[in-house]
């Protein structure tokens, strides 16, 4: 498939990585560029080779936001209508294989809500990270005042939403947005690397542990346990299982095959 504002390629067959690719807007999350982002996380999640997804940016941007020329003239008749947000931008949480964002540069508004419906995030020491929509006479609307609470609790999160500031990557990560922060010029190796080590385990129990911990998000921490337990009990009828705990017991590499 061809795309207009991402490219998409794999490493090592394994890992599909996906590059917003409007570089003199700040990579701008247009209406377009949203539906290009879920075919191709569609179209990487269906590919049984793959086992980790990467979406970047580039060094100025990983993205500033939603594209503001092109949200300018809606009303609420047409927003309403054709349902947007929910529609194009939500694709993201439908898939079931790790998706880490690689985010150098700014990640701002509708950027910095991708970013967090990402599993994780690996900046570079250059990120900037900001929910500055109050600016604009609106507010976050792809879950940026869910996330980032969750993500960086009450204060830090009301003061983001309400003064609009952006976050520089050390507060970032002491904040527990970000979980790691390399150098610019190596954010690709870091999340290549974290990709391909993902990779390398079984895909039944990558998959458990991404569902499990989203749980932790969205429920109580009663129902979250059981969740987790009843997936750990599952994957004892997997053969990865077996092999993983086989391979321990005799001091050898694990062969996973995803059953
Ligand atoms: C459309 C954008 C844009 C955006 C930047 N550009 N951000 N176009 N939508 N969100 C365009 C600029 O208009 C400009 O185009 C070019 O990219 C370069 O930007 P500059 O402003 O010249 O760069 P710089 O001076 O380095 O400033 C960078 C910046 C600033 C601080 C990131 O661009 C900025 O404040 N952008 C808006 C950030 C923002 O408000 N994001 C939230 C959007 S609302 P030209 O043609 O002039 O060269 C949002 C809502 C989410 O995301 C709701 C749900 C999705």
């Amino acid at each position: 498939m061809s795309y207009e504002f991402i490219t998409v390629r794999t490493e090592g067959d394994k890992v599909g990585i996906i590059t917003l690719n409007r570089p003199k807007q700040l990579n701008a999350l247009s209406p377009q560029l949203m539906v290009e982002l879920g075919q191709a996380l569609k179209a990487f999640d269906a590919d049984p080779a793959i086992g980790c997804l990467i979406i970047t940016g580039n060094e100025k941007a990983f993205a500033a936001g939603a594209d503001i020329g092109a949200m300018a003239t809606y009303g609420f008749a047409d927003v309403y209508r054709d349902d947007y947000i929910t529609r194009d931008w939500e694709t993201i949480r439908s898939i079931r294989k790790p998706v880490i964002a690689a985010v150098s540069g700014f990640a701002l508004g509708g950027g910095c809500e991708l970013a967090m419906m990402c599993d994780f995030i690996i900046a570079a020491d250059n990120a900037r990270f900001g929910q500055p929509e109050i600016k604009l006479g609106i507010i976050p609307g792809a879950g940026g005042t869910q996330r980032l609470p969750r993500a960086v609790g009450k204060s830090k999160a009301m003061d983001m939403a309400l003064t609009g500031r952006m976050m520089d990557v050390r507060e970032a990560e002491t904040a527990g947005l970000v979980s790691r922060v390399v150098p610019l010029d190596k954010l690709m190796d870091e999340a290549l690397g974290a990709a391909l080590t993902i990779c390398g385990f079984g895909q039944l129990a990558v998959m458990a542990a991404k569902e499990c911990v989203n749980r932790a998000f969205e429920g109580t921490l009663a129902d979250g346990v059981m969740f987790e337990r009843r997936l750990f009990h599952a994957l004892f009828a997997t053969s990865d299982q077996k092999e993983g705990m086989d391979a321990f017991v005799n001091k050898r590499q694990a062969a996973f095959k995803n059953q």
